[in-house]
């Protein structure tokens, strides 16, 4: 494996102080070759560890050049075209997975998950807040907060209106990547930073976080908080909700295994195992109560939902008649995600 975490070239956009507002990055490399390092390390005055920095066209070229002259075409490919970029150039090399230091190395990192080449909790992001300034994402670019009302007033003067689509600190990530085989009705409602596997379906009441997203195949019509996972075949029904960890003092991260179904507006706090499903409506958190019962619906034991987690084949429902939360043997998920294969 190559002694670097990871590699990229791209161009972003920054304010009039010269910050940097967001990058762009359209070949991150994961684990890059030794070689592609050593080539430009003179020229970019690389001296080890994890570095940023700003390129002017000369280096670009210089950078294009080596790379070709060492045989990486493609690496080489995308330094050309960014030597012609009116926007800033910016190389990232990252030695190892340390907490990003900079605005680009965090955005190179949201890209990694995006582009699928690492998962949801398996890189260090720890103080990736502060390195993200809040952003109007507008239809020409990124526009710092204190800049935009200057913008605006051009836009009308000259006879445009500029549209700000969101103020945030993550972009939306389709406008940095479209991973293979995927649909996302509302592009609006993913972040740059989620990871969506191969297969999934993203309706416009799914959402999906930063470091968190779907193996594929999936249906998503409901929330993926930061940090969560979703397995293979499984589906999040309408307005369903997965915990998240980032406030409201819940620690726990939140997984679903493979062909499992959140009922449209159930919820879960506690990770799930495999063919696993809560009943629409239900939201478990991991202190509910719940009645285990055995296959002729007899009261076997009272638990806490949290010693369920991760337990595969669990069917959780609210007793309609009595209110209380149950738990019986999950006989028709491999059903339900028959279909959810067939439509996929
Ligand atoms: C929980 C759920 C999966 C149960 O569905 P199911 O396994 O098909 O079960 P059924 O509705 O056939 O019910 C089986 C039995 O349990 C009983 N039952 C079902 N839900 C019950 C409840 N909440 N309380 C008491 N009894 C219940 C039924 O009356 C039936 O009883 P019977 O055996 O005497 O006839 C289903 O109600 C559900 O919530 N599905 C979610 C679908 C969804 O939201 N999809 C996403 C769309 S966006």
């Amino acid at each position: 494996m190559s002694q670097y975490f990871s590699l990229a070239i791209g161009c972003g956009s920054q304010n009039r102080d010269d910050q940097w507002l967001e990058a762009f990055f359209p070949n991150p490399l994961l684990h890059p070759d030794a070689d592609l390092v050593s080539s430009i390390a003179d020229e970019v005055d690389y001296q080890g560890g994890n570095f940023s920095v700003e390129l002017n066209h000369r280096q670009v070229a210089k950078v294009a050049r080596e790379w070709r002259e060492a045989g990486f075409e493609r690496e080489a490919s995308y330094a050309i075209a960014l030597q012609e970029s009116s926007r800033p150039v910016v190389l990232v090399i990252l030695a190892s997975d340390e907490a990003p230091q900079s605005t680009p190395e965090a955005y190179l990192k949201l890209h990694l998950l995006s582009h699928r080449l690492v998962k949801p909790n398996s890189i260090n992001l720890s103080g990736m807040y502060a390195l993200l300034p809040n952003v109007a994402w507008t239809n020409e670019g990124a526009i710092d907060l204190d800049e935009l009302a200057e913008h605006q007033l051009m836009a009308r003067l000259d006879g445009r209106i500029l549209s700000v689509n969101s103020v945030d600190k993550f972009p939306k990530m389709t406008d940095y990547v479209v991973p293979e085989g995927v649909r996302i009705a509302d592009s609006a409602r993913v972040r740059l930073g989620a990871y969506i596997g191969d297969g999934t379906t993203i309706m416009h009441e799914g959402f999906c976080n930063f470091n968190a997203g779907t193996e594929g195949p999936g249906m998503i019509e409901g929330r993926i908080s930061a940090g969560v996972f979703v397995g293979k075949g499984s589906d999040i029904g309408g307005g369903a909700s997965t915990m998240g960890t980032l406030s409201g003092g819940g620690n726990i991260v939140i997984s679903l295994g493979e062909n499992c179904l959140l009922g449209a507006n159930s919820g879960t706090g506690i990770p799930l195992g495999d063919r696993c499903t809560i009943e629409s409506g239900l939201y478990i958190t991991a202190g509910t109560k719940v009645e285990v019962l055995d296959d002729q619906g007899n009261s076997v034991e009272t638990v806490k939902a949290r010693q369920l987690a991760s337990q595969h084949d669990l069917l959780f429902r609210r007793n309609s008649q009595s209110g209380r939360v149950e738990c019986l043997t999950n006989k028709s998920a491999t059903q339900l995600n028959e279909d959810l294969h067939k439509h996929n």
